[in-house]
């Protein structure tokens, strides 16, 4: 299929502005961006922004009607039922593709998804979409983010051991 009409939440976060702007660049796509309603962030021109109440499904249901594509992008500091939520709307109006809030290792790998904890917690979101069965997942894996974990004032032998350490467990 051709895709045409993307979506992104968190469109100006720390990953999601990276994606939003290589998106923005490609000149290809009509780009939308979900944003909550009390949200002060700025998008770039050309973005057709909805805000709205994230309590209320129907805003996520209007918002998503006719895209191709959801990519979510979302704080840490949202709250997990939010994707549940997000998944069951894009699947009710038939977005054919979602991309869950990932950005970390491969929950795919089942050493991987039972020795990390935060990837046990991202795998359900993928299940969702598959026994929905109206959209399709693209998980995105990018591993650790070597100057996120330098931020947290680790050293790079540490840092080293870390890499290592999770290469041994797949
Ligand atoms: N691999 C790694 O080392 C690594 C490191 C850091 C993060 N990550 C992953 O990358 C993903 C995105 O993280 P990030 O650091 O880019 O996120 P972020 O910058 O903290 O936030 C992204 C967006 O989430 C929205 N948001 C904030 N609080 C919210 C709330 N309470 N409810 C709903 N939406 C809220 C905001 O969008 P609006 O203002 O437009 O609503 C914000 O711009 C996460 O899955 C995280 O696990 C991976």
């Amino acid at each position: 299929m051709s895709i045409k009409n993307v979506t992104i939440m968190g469109g100006t976060g720390q990953i999601g502005q990276l994606i939003l702007d290589a998106l923005v660049a490609t000149q290809k796509f009509n780009l939308s961006a979900i944003s909550r309603e009390e949200s002060s962030a700025i998008f770039p021109a050309g973005v057709t922004v909805k805000k709205g109440d994230y309590s209320n499904d129907s805003f996520f249901v209007e918002a998503l009607k006719g895209q191709d594509v959801l990519i979510m992008a979302l704080s840490f500091q949202s709250p997990p039922e939010l994707q549940t939520r997000m998944i069951k709307a894009a699947a009710e109006v038939g977005v054919a593709y979602v991309l869950p809030n990932e950005y970390g290792s491969d929950n795919g790998h089942p050493t991987m998804r039972e020795s990390v904890l935060v990837n046990a917690g991202k795998t359900q979101y993928r299940e969702q979409v598959e026994r929905l069965g109206k959209s399709s997942w693209i998980g995105i894996v990018n591993n650790p983010w070597y100057d996120y974990v330098s931020c947290l004032h680790l050293s790079m032998k540490h840092q080293l051991t870390v890499a290592v350490s999770a290469r041994w467990l797949l």
